[in-house]
C-alpha cells in the first residue's frame, strides 16, 4: 500500500503520497498542495526541496557516499579516465569498446572550434576572468551549429553533447591564452583528452610542452571527480534554463555562470589564496588555525567542511592519495605545500574542526594539485566547469527527454509594500 503523509491546515486533513527513491530517500510529493489547500512550501535555499526525479547520480552525504550511475567514484576513478566516465554519465552505461572508440573519435573530430570563433575571443580585454569568456564563448560556439535554432534540436543530441564535451577544453584553453596574450594553439590529433587541454595551455608555436603523465593523471582524476554531483547550484541552473526548452548550449553556459561564485566552483581558489596569505604573513598556520576558532573572527578555513557530507567528501580520500603521489613524483616541495601539511594535521585533530564534522574537502587538495601543475588560480574554476560538463549534459538531456515535463516555475511569498496608487495631481 503506497504511503502517505498527512497535514492538518486550520482543522482539515489533507494527504499527500509519499515518492520512495531508489536507495530508500523518501519525500513528500507536495505538487498538488496549492491546489488542494491555498498554501505554498517556503524553503529559503531548497535545502529541503526534491527539484526533480533523476537517475544521473547518487550522493549520501552521512555516509560519505557519491556514486554515478549507481557505480561508486571510489571504484571509477580507480579503473576509468575521465571521457569514459562522461559517457556512463551522460548515457548511463559505461561504454563497449566500439561505442568507445566512436566517442573518442567524436570528441577528436569536434575538438578544433570554427576559425571565426578567434575574432570573439579578441573582443575582450586582457584582465577578462576565463569563466566570463567561456561562458560567452559557450554560446558563441553555439550559434555555429544551425541545428541549434531547430525547435526540437535535441534530436541531434549525440553530436551536440560530444561537441560542447570536446570544445569546452579548447575553449576554455584559448580563454587562458587571451588573458595572456599568447596565440592560440590547436589540438592534436594523437593526444588524449586531459593531454590535449594541457597541451593548448602550455605549448607555444615552436616549443611544444610534453605533458608530465603524473600531471595528465592527476588532472583526469580532477575531471573525474568534479563530473557531477546532483542536484548542485550550477547543475539546478543547467535544468532550469533547459526546462524552458533553450538548446543545450544555451543551458550550459548559464550553467558555466552558476558555477563561477565563489560559494560554489571558487572554493579551490580561495584555498589557494588563503594558503598564500598564511605564507605572506610569516605563519606556518598555527595563527591561522586560532584566528579560525576565534569565534568573533569569522575567518574559515577554506578547503574544509561541505554542506552535503558531513563524515568525509569520499573525492577528498581519493584525491588526497593522489595529491601526495603527485608532489613527490614532481619532486614539488615548498612553503605553501607545507602549510596545507600543518593545516590539515592540525584540523584534524583539533576538537573545533572535529565537534563540527569539519573534515578536508576535494577543493582543498585539488586547488594544490592544479598549483602543483601549474594552473594559474583564475584557472581553477574553468577547470572544474570542464569536469562538471557531463553531469550538466546528462541533466538536460533528463529535462529535455522528459516529453511530460514543465518550465521550472518556482513561486515565492511577496514581502513588499501592499497596493497603492500613484498620486497623480
Ligand atoms: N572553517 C571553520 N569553521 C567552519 C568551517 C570552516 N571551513 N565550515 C563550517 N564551520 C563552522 C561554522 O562556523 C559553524 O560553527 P558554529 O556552529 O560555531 O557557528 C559550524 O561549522 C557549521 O557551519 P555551517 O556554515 O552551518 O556549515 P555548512 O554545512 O552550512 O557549510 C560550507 C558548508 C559552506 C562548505 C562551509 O563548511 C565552508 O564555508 N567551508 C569553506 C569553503 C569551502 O571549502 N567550500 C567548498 C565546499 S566543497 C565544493 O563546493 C566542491
Amino acid at each position: 500500500m503506497s504511503e502517505n503523509a498527512t497535514l492538518t491546515l486550520n482543522g482539515k486533513k489533507f494527504k499527500f503520497p509519499i515518492v520512495e527513491g531508489s536507495e530508500g530517500e523518501k519525500g513528500i510529493n507536495i505538487s498538488g498542495l496549492r491546489n488542494e489547500t491555498g498554501y505554498i512550501t517556503l524553503d529559503e535555499g531548497y535545502g529541503n526541496t526534491g527539484s526533480c526525479q533523476s537517475q544521473v547520480t547518487f550522493v549520501d552525504g552521512d555516509h560519505g557516499i557519491l556514486r554515478y550511475r549507481g557505480i561508486p567514484i571510489e571504484e571509477l576513478a580507480t579503473n576509468f579516465s575521465f571521457p569514459r566516465v562522461a559517457y556512463l554519465i551522460i548515457y548511463g552505461e559505461l561504454p563497449t569498446e566500439d561505442q568507445y572508440h566512436q566517442f573518442s573519435d567524436n570528441l577528436t573530430r569536434f575538438q578544433m572550434i570554427h576559425e571565426d570563433m578567434k575574432f570573439h575571443f579578441q573582443g575582450f580585454p586582457s584582465y577578462a576572468h576565463p569563466m566570463a569568456i567561456l561562458s560567452a564563448m559557450i554560446n558563441a560556439a553555439g550559434c555555429f551549429i544551425p541545428e541549434l535554432n531547430e525547435k526540437n534540436s535535441a534530436k541531434h543530441f549525440d553530436m551536440q553533447a560530444t561537441r560542447l564535451l570536446s570544445q569546452v577544453r579548447t575553449l576554455s584553453a584559448y580563454a587562458y591564452r587571451k588573458s595572456l596574450g599568447l596565440p592560440a594553439m590547436y589540438p592534436k590529433r594523437n593526444y588524449n583528452y586531459t593531454q590535449n587541454f594541457l597541451h593548448m595551455m602550455f605549448s607555444t608555436p615552436g616549443d611544444e610542452f610534453e605533458p608530465d603523465p603524473a600531471a595528465v593523471a592527476a588532472l583526469d582524476l580532477i575531471f573525474l571527480l568534479h563530473a557531477d554531483h546532483e542536484q548542485n547550484c550550477s547543475t539546478s541552473t543547467v535544468r532550469m534554463v533547459a526546462s524552458s526548452r533553450s538548446n543545450l548550449f544555451a543551458s550550459a553556459a548559464a550553467g558555466v555562470c552558476a558555477l563561477w561564485g565563489y560559494h560554489h566552483g571558487g572554493a579551490n581558489q580561495a584555498v589557494l589564496e588563503m594558503l598564500h596569505k598564511i605564507e605572506k604573513d610569516g605563519d606556518d598556520g598555527t595563527k591561522f588555525i586560532e584566528n579560525v576558532k576565534d569565534a568573533d573572527s569569522k575567518t574559515r578555513l577554506m578547503g574544509f567542511g561541505h554542506r552535503v557530507y558531513k563524515n568525509h567528501d569520499p573525492r577528498a580520500l581519493i584525491i588526497k592519495q593522489r595529491c601526495d603521489t603527485l608532489l613527490d613524483k614532481l619532486n614539488i616541495n615548498g612553503p605553501l605545500f607545507d602549510i596545507a601539511k600543518k593545516l590539515e594535521e592540525v584540523a584534524l585533530n583539533d576538537d573545533y574542526f572535529k565537534e563540527r564534522n569539519l573534515y578536508p574537502n576535494v577543493d582543498f587538495y585539488s586547488g594544490l594539485i592544479m598549483e602543483a601543475i601549474g594552473i594559474p588560480r583564475e584557472m581553477f574554476t574553468v577547470i572544474f566547469a570542464i569536469g562538471r560538463m557531463p553531469g550538466w549534459i546528462a541533466n538536460y538531456k533528463e529535462v529535455i527527454d522528459n516529453t511530460k515535463g514543465k518550465i521550472y516555475r518556482p513561486r515565492q511569498i511577496y514581502q513588499g509594500k501592499p497596493l497603492r496608487h500613484v498620486d497623480a495631481e
